[in-house]
Formats: C-alpha cells, sequence, structure tokens
C-alpha cells in the first residue's frame, strides 16, 4: 500500500536551466521545509556548491504530497549536476529512480547535457517528463523549445509543462504529473534485501552512512546485512530518509530510498554501486552497479606541510567514499615531496576535490599540473602508461607515443560554426561530421586530443560563440602523437613537478611562454635566478628573474589601513602555498602556469 504511493524521480536538465530552483520550489510546496528555513537551493549543501551556484553531489530528500486525488505520495527527490565533469553522478541518482523530470531553458533550449542525461535516463528505462521552464522572462521561446525536444530527443513534448521555477508558475502541474506519469516502484517486500548503494558519506559518529535505493525486501534496525561486493558483514543500527535532515525510521521497504546506518568504520568496505543483502538468506544476484569511471586527468597534490601526509591519505580516502570516480596512489616528487597522484574526472572535478580538502580537512595543497594518460610504446615493444609527466622514459627508449582522444559534439548556433571549427582546428581536432538539427543549430563533431579539451577548450569555445555553444564528450581511443616532454629548470635545477607534455609543433612556443609566466609568478629574490625549458639536454626557452633591488620592496606600503591589512593578509595567505625548491620560493599558481597558455 505504501509502495503504491511512492514516487522515485531526478530531476535532470543542462547547467544552469534550473533544476536547483525547481527543487526548492517543490519542497516548499509540499512543505517539506517552512518558508523561513527556505534557503535558496537547500539541497545543495556543500558550502563549495552554494559559492559557485553549481550541484556537485547528488542529494536524496522525502517529501510528502497531498494529491488532487486526496491522496498523499511520498517523493523521494534525488538532485543531480548538471555540469560535464559529473555526469558520472547523474547516472548514479537515475539507477536510484523510475522518473526523471527533464528541464529545459525556454530561452536556450536543448543543449548538449540536456540529450546526454536524457541518453542516462533512457539507459535507465526512465520515464521522461519534459518541463519547460524559465517562462516569465521576455525571451522565452516554449513552442520553439518544445519543437526542439521532439526533433532532437524525440520525447513527446505537446503536454509538457511550461513553468518558472523561480516564480512558482506551473509547478503544481509538475507535482500532479509526477504522481500520473512516473510509475510507483515494484519490488517483492517477502524477498531477500537487495539495496544499491548510490551514495555513502562518513560521519564522525555513525560511522559510514549508506545512501541506498531499497530494490527488494526490507530492513530495520538489527538486522544482519552483507555487503555484496566487498562481503563485509555488519548489523544495522538505524534506517531513515532525509526530509532533509536525517529522520529515523523502523523500516525501510522495497522501493524506498534512504539511509542506513550501521556503524561501519572501514571505509574501504563500503563501495558505490555495491547491493547490501541480507547476511543470513542473501539474494542469488546482486544488482547490475555502475559502470566504473575512468578519470579523466591526474595531478599531483601534496602537502606544503610534508607532515600532513598522512592527514592527506586518510582526507582522500574520506572523500573517496561519496566520489568513486576519484582515484589517488602515493607519488614522491624530488621538488615537493612525498604525496599523491590523483585522477579527476576533469577540471573543475579537480577543482572541487582540492578546495573541498582544504576546507572541510583544513590541509594546505600544491597541485601540479594536470595531465591526461599517455600510452607510451617502447623499443623493447612493452607499453607504459604515463600520467606523471616527470616519469616520461627518455626518449631513446621510446618507439611511440599515444595520447587519448576524444570525440566532442558541439551543439551550437549557425552562425557561430565557423568560430567553432577555428578553434578546434586550432586544438589539434579533426573534423568528423556536422549534422543540421534545425534550421539554425548544427551538431558539430570532432575528434581532439583529451589534452586540448580538458584545459581552458570550454572557456574559450564559450568566449569565441558568446556562451552559445554546448558541449559533450566521450573518450574515443587513443592516437600516435609527435609529443615531447619539457622540464622546467630553476636555477639551474629540473624541477620534477613542472615537467609537462606538448605536442612538438607548440613546445618552443609554449616553452618561451612558459618561462615568461613563472618569471612574473616567482617572486624576486637577492639573486638572479635563471628559468629554462628543455626537451632532454637542449634547453629551447630562457630567461633570468632579475635580482630585487631595495627600492622595490620600500614601495609596497599603502596609506590606507584596510587595504594595508588586506595587502598583508593575502601575503601571509600567499606566503603559505609557497614551496621552496632549493633555494627558490615557488608559489602554487606557478604549478598551473602551464595550464593558461596557447
Ligand atoms: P546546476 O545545479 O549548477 O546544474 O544548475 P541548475 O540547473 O540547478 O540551475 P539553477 O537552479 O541554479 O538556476 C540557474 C539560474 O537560473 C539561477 O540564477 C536561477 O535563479 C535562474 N532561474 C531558474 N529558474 C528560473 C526561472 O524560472 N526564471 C528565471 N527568470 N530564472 C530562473
Amino acid at each position: 500500500e505504501r509502495q503504491r504511493h511512492i514516487r522515485n524521480f531526478s530531476i535532470v536538465a543542462h547547467i544552469d536551466h534550473g533544476k536547483s530552483t525547481l527543487a526548492d520550489r517543490i519542497l516548499e510546496m509540499t512543505d517539506t521545509v517552512s518558508k523561513r528555513e527556505m534557503q535558496d537551493q537547500l539541497l545543495d549543501t556543500m558550502d563549495l556548491e552554494r559559492e559557485r551556484g553549481i550541484t556537485i553531489k547528488l542529494n536524496a530528500v522525502e517529501l510528502h504530497y497531498k494529491a488532487k486525488d486526496g491522496e498523499t505520495y511520498i517523493f523521494h527527490l534525488i538532485d543531480t549536476p548538471g555540469h560535464v565533469d559529473f555526469s558520472y553522478e547523474v547516472s548514479r541518482s537515475l539507477a536510484a529512480c523510475e522518473g526523471a523530470v527533464l528541464v529545459v531553458d525556454a530561452t536556450q533550449g536543448v543543449e548538449a547535457q540536456t540529450l546526454a542525461n536524457v541518453y542516462l535516463a533512457l539507459d535507465d528505462d526512465l520515464e521522461i517528463l519534459p518541463v519547460i521552464n524559465k517562462i516569465d522572462l521576455p525571451s522565452a521561446q516554449p513552442d520553439k523549445v518544445k519543437e526542439q525536444i521532439e526533433n532532437d530527443i524525440g520525447l513527446d513534448a505537446s503536454d509538457a509543462d511550461l513553468i518558472s521555477a523561480k516564480t512558482g508558475l506551473g509547478v503544481d502541474k509538475v507535482l500532479e504529473d509526477i504522481v500520473n506519469k512516473i510509475p510507483a516502484p515494484d519490488g517483492d517486500l517477502e524477498k531477500p534485501l537487495k539495496a544499491l548503494i548510490f551514495d555513502s558519506v562518513y560521519d564522525d559518529y555513525r560511522g559510514v552512512v549508506l545512501s541506498v535505493r531499497i530494490k527488494e525486501g526490507t530492513v530495520k534496525p538489527g538486522d544482519k546485512i552483507l555487503l555484496m561486493n566487498s562481503g563485509a558483514k555488519y548489523e544495522v543500527t538505524e534506517v531513515g530518509v532525509n526530509s532533509p535532515k536525517p529522520l529515523k525510521r523502523d523500516m525501510l521497504i522495497a522501493g524506498d530510498v534512504g539511509y542506513i546506518t550501521a556503524s561501519i568504520k572501514d571505509i574501504q568496505d563500503t563501495r558505490v554501486g555495491d547491493t547490501v543483502t541480507n547476511a543470513d538468506n542473501p539474494t542469488d544476484e546482486p544488482l547490475a552497479g555502475y559502470r566504473e569511471m575512468s578519470p579523466m586527468v591526474y595531478s599531483g597534490l601534496y602537502p606544503t606541510d610534508n607532515a600532513k601526509y598522512n592527514d592527506l591519505r586518510e582526507a582522500l580516502e574520506k572523500l573517496k567514499l561519496n566520489d568513486a570516480a576519484l582515484e589517488f596512489e602515493p607519488e614522491t616528487s624530488q621538488a615537493l615531496g612525498f604525496g599523491f597522484r590523483c585522477g579527476f574526472l576533469g577540471l573543475l572535478h579537480m577543482d572541487v576535490i582540492q578546495e573541498r580538502l582544504e576546507r572541510e580537512f583544513n590541509l594546505e595543497l600544491i597541485t601540479t599540473a594536470p595531465s591526461v594518460t599517455y600510452d607510451v610504446e617502447l623499443t623493447d615493444g612493452s607499453h607504459v602508461a604515463v600520467t606523471n609527466p616527470a616519469e616520461m622514459p627518455e626518449t631513446t627508449m621510446i618507439k611511440q607515443i599515444n595520447e587519448p582522444y576524444v570525440r566532442a559534439e558541439i551543439m551550437v548556433p549557425n552562425d557561430y560554426v565557423g568560430a567553432v571549427m577555428e578553434l578546434c582546428q586550432r586544438k589539434r581536432g579533426q573534423f568528423v561530421t556536422m549534422e543540421y538539427l534545425d534550421d539554425n543549430r548544427v551538431n558539430v563533431i570532432y575528434q581532439m586530443p583529451l589534452a586540448e579539451i580538458i584545459f581552458d577548450f570550454f572557456d574559450k569555445l564559450k568566449s569565441s560563440t558568446r556562451g552559445y555553444a554546448s558541449l559533450d564528450y566521450e573518450l574515443d581511443g587513443t592516437q600516435p602523437s609527435e609529443l615531447a616532454k619539457i622540464d622546467i629548470l630553476l636555477n639551474g635545477d629540473r624541477v620534477d613537478a613542472l615537467s609537462f607534455i606538448s605536442h612538438k609543433e607548440f613546445a618552443e612556443k609554449r616553452a618561451r611562454s612558459i618561462v615568461e609566466k613563472l618569471k612574473k609568478i616567482i617572486p624576486r629574490q637577492n639573486f638572479e635566478i635563471p628559468i629554462q625549458a628543455a626537451i632532454g639536454a637542449k634547453i629551447i626557452a630562457r630567461t633570468n628573474i632579475k635580482a630585487y633591488r631595495k627600492d622595490v620592496t620600500a614601495r609596497i606600503h599603502t596609506g590606507d589601513p584596510d587595504r594595508r591589512a588586506k595587502l598583508l593578509d593575502k601575503q601571509k595567505r600567499g606566503k603559505k602555498r609557497m614551496k621552496a625548491l632549493g633555494k627558490v620560493e615557488v608559489p602554487q599558481q606557478a604549478f598551473m602556469a602551464v595550464l593558461k597558455t596557447d
């Protein structure tokens, strides 16, 4: 009976189309949170999310909705991120749902991530409810967007709700549609427990808190459970739902989305995607779980204080709990000491992890420039995977380097096709094809080196199309490439953490631009510091940081006490992020210098 009244759904959308705003309205209209408690974008709990205004981690809440038919329904709403880096999180939340509300911005129309999300939802056989948002804006073109939804996606959009998540207009219809169009979950209550772990977090008091979707059976405190993949067994201490605060329940049943705690202290035991079952009467077959996500970029993370190495390891282990796509293994650098080589889905993911480590775990880190994984074929015929440029074998040992490529789909209005193609060409792209979606929009498809895409391609794409282009990409094999490792020498010493890989054609230009950049970033000292870039023993670019003269520092003072305090504070903070390399003090920015060059 309870099951018949459950609706499990996600909201999916291209970034900024208004998912979180719609989620807020739904929370408000179901009285899940009182108006007083209502904070914009309540579901975005991480500080970082609120500051950046983007959703990163999925969140699940239970709400109660009294429908027009007079009955009360239990909604489990799972919010999902929209950025291309986090599509993995989206597929995780969708696996816990029967339906998805697809939000499309009436002023922007269907974009690359709209399509990508729809494909994910279709993979899971979800019922998709298209809604057209932001119709309060004068530039809204709901009819045109309806047409796009029908043509590009092949969904019937004739009944699509026209809403303004901002003002609340039309959101009541969305709630009714959720009741009437998204199926109730099925799943036999009498069968052994079968629950999918779609997220988990570590709590100092309760141990690991598992977010689960119960597919079959029931679970209650005292039950003995088995985590099928790891083989670990525990006794359940508490079950409940988030509403949005944790709310204890006597039992969770098939169809529910909630949490389980079982005094799990060993975080290695819990894997997102694993199946929870009864220890005494296990189910025969685990759930399909998730596709393994492989990181796209790697970079080195080093504590500025080497004594914090173990703290960093612990922090990474805890973050990995609810971020299965994060990978890390120990590495050492002559320049930076002991740290970890970490794998990320993209640069935004990398940024987010670095910031979470610093904020939530109080660590100060130096991050080295990101690199993709190169497949290096040696002269003896063997292959090595190189994710750290410093570990690239000697040129004499290399037969060939293969670099990862992606298939990039760029959706763009006609007028900007030229600009997009020029950009792709400049980034070593190979044209594949071009599809006209309607008389104004084109899907341009290129094969491109991943290394060119992950750095600043997205920003460049946005700026060269006035924000109109949207991008989606997936890995598409490797291709042999003329690449070289470029070393940076400071004061005559090679700094392993500054080495990078470049296409030979751009090597000299990039090397020159980087030594110039380092010259600006690295503070002057009381002696002259030569900066050189080299391929093997051959120096390809050089410059010098001049020694400072007294009067330069003497002039740094300002009358305004506020400004002065700020300056001092900034200097203090900046200083923390310095790393002494030999006699030279190098700030964090220096390690990222290689990113921002053409
Ligand atoms: P991510 O969580 O980062 O993927 O974005 P999102 O899809 O959740 O978008 P969000 O809800 O943060 O909305 C993006 C912007 O659009 C915000 O500035 C909202 O205030 C605005 N917005 C959302 N819905 C509406 C609407 O109906 N009308 C208008 N005018 N603005 C809206």
